[in-house]
């Protein structure tokens, strides 16, 4: 390697090192003064940066969930759309993507995208994930990235997953530190086991991972 070469990859690998400590102090800082609060769609740009797209962008967690056309996606705790938007084009005009925050700041930062980019397939849904305001086994995917942390009852929350998920469907989890209320591969697969949900997959490393639970085709569980 060339010493221009080195220097640009030096370069860039400080870029993202800088970027995800600023990612984690602001994350930190606010969780130390906010415990029990969602995060705030002023904080959006913690989400919608260069470092998250690289290690959790919208067409890679699309195709780790494999989404396709015609799909009816539900993704919980959207937060300003990151993944709403790319999954209504992917699942086209024969599908349907619900988005579902408790932060109405966040529906309205969805809405204003889908209003600018003429986006038609996409419901909006101000709801807790957990209190039972989601349909019955109607979606063939559900997201829930970089959220269960933030849920209060989170065993409630994939409960009503699981009932809202059509059989065979799969609900794909994302996880990525330094986010403060990162939950690890390990207490995700303890709930899945209490939901009644199989572990499909489990993708990228540690500190940045996706895990593919599957509600069985032949459930005897709840809601199916
Ligand atoms: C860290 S953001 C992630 C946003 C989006 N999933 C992404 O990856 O860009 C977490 C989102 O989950 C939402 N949230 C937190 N608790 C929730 C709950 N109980 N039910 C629904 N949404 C919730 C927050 O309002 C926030 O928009």
């Amino acid at each position: 390697m060339n010493a221009g070469i080195r220097h640009q990859s030096m370069n860039r690998a400080k870029f993202v090192l800088a970027l995800l400590t600023l990612f984690g102090v602001g994350a930190l800082l606010y969780r130390r003064q906010h415990p029990h609060l969602p995060c705030p769609s002023s904080l959006s740009f913690l989400l919608e940066n260069p470092f998250m797209n690289r290690v959790a962008g919208s067409h890679l967690l699309l195709e780790r969930a494999t989404v396709q056309p015609g799909m009816r996606v539900l993704d919980v705790g959207c937060g300003p759309g990151r993944i709403t938007l790319p999954a209504a084009l992917r699942v086209g005009e024969t599908g349907e993507v619900v988005a579902l925050d408790i932060q109405p700041a966040m529906l309205e930062r969805v809405q204003k995208k889908l209003t600018e980019q003429h986006v038609t397939n996409v419901k909006l849904l101000e709801a807790g994930i957990g209190e039972g305001r989601t349909e019955a086994n109607t979606f063939d995917r559900v997201f829930l990235v970089t959220v269960l942390g933030e849920i209060p009852d989170k065993v409630a929350a994939l409960r009503e997953i699981y009932r809202a998920l059509k059989p065979g469907g799969i609900l794909s989890i994302t996880e990525v530190l330094p986010d403060p209320d990162y939950q690890t591969p390990g207490a995700i697969r303890a709930m899945a086991a209490e939901t009644g949900f199989v572990i499909e997959s489990q993708m990228g490393s540690f500190p940045a991972f996706t895990m593919n639970l599957l509600k069985p085709a032949l459930s005897l569980g709840q809601g199916s």
